[in-house]
């Protein structure tokens, strides 16, 4: 049963997809609480994982039963994660899950924002039910959250994304470090063999508020169904550009990673296509709106 009503507490509401759905909850009027860590957008409340628990920082009539928290907030830089293994894990997985039990316990719902890099990138098109098998510190803090959930909390959500970008130039996401290579005449470095589903922010944080209001429960991929290696979405973006691409495409193992990424990411979204009835922006929508505010901000 749709309910258009809940109230949402967004953890990492100053991220690319919490600063995202933050955004969007205000457009619609719904009543929103945000956190952030490093307290650098007005309007957030500070909320660290590593030292805080949710209570001694939100309204306590905003954290009570009917709302919905969306876990946004995660150390996400894949070396990071490898490098400072044990502070991330801590993060990543024993607070988080902490969290996750402190809202459960209020009777909150918990949607938890996963990845496709819960899999090992061996075979690609993912669904839901695939074994998952990380091959990366960052992968297997997610698969460790996901397992806490899906044992104890039936009412838990899980959406799991693969990569995001999105049109707006002036956050920094893959198309604004692509665009800054091709206004500089640089070429697009890529890693070869990567293949993904990249999805634009603004469509995560729709899918989050219609899954919240649906009530969904387990796991869903929200991808779009499009899929794309990392060299053809480089040479699309440009040409959507009007520049014409220069690609380098290098073996993974020339990016002295200090832990390997999965290749093959991309996500089967069909469950969630048909449980939200959901649509997907295209990336060459997403390519024309970037340049489109690209050119309306030229012009100011
Ligand atoms: N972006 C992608 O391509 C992608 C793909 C798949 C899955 N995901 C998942 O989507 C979620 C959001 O990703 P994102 O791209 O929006 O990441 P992001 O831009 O790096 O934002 C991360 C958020 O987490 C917060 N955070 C970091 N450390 C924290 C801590 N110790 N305590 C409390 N909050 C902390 C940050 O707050 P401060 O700004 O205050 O530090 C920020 O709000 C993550 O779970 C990520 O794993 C992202």
């Amino acid at each position: 049963m749709a309910d258009p009503g809940r109230r949402f507490l967004v953890v990492g509401a100053s991220g690319l997809v919490g600063g995202t759905l933050f955004s969007l909850l205000e457009r619609l009027g719904r009543p929103a609480f945000g956190t952030q860590a490093a307290m650098r957008r007005p309007g957030l409340t500070g909320f660290d994982l590593k030292d805080d628990r949710i209570a001694d920082k939100v309204d306590p009539a905003f954290l009570s039963a009917g709302a919905v928290a969306v876990i946004c907030a995660s150390i996400c830089q894949i070396d990071r994660c490898r490098r400072e293994r044990d502070a991330a894990r801590v993060v990543n997985v024993g607070h988080t899950i902490r969290l996750a039990d402190d809202l459960r316990a209020r009777g909150i719902k918990t949607v938890f924002i996963s990845s496709g890099y819960v899999f090992d990138g061996a075979r690609g098109y993912y669904a839901e039910e695939h074994p998952r098998r990380p091959i990366c510190e960052y992968g297997r803090h997610k698969q460790a959250v996901e397992d806490h959930l899906l044992a104890r909390d039936p009412e838990a959500l899980i959406l799991r994304l693969d990569k995001v970008v999105a049109d707006d130039p002036a956050r920094e996401h893959l198309f604004t470090e692509w665009h800054r290579w091709l206004a500089a005449g640089k070429p697009i470095t890529c890693i070869q063999g990567q293949v993904f589903s990249p999805t634009l922010v603004g469509d995560v944080a729709r899918a989050v508020v219609r899954a919240a209001e649906l009530d969904l429960k387990g796991v869903y991929h929200a991808a779009n169904p499009e899929f794309f290696a990392r060299e053809e979405l480089a040479r699309q973006f440009a040409w959507a550009l009007g520049r014409e691409p220069v690609i380098v495409s290098r073996p993974q193992s020339d990016f002295a990673f200090d832990d390997p990424r999965p290749e093959k990411t991309y996500l089967d979204a069909t469950k969630f296509v048909k449980a939200a009835d959901f649509r997907f922006t295209s990336m060459r929508e997403a390519f024309g709106a970037f340049r489109a505010r690209l050119e309306a901000s030229a012009s100011r």
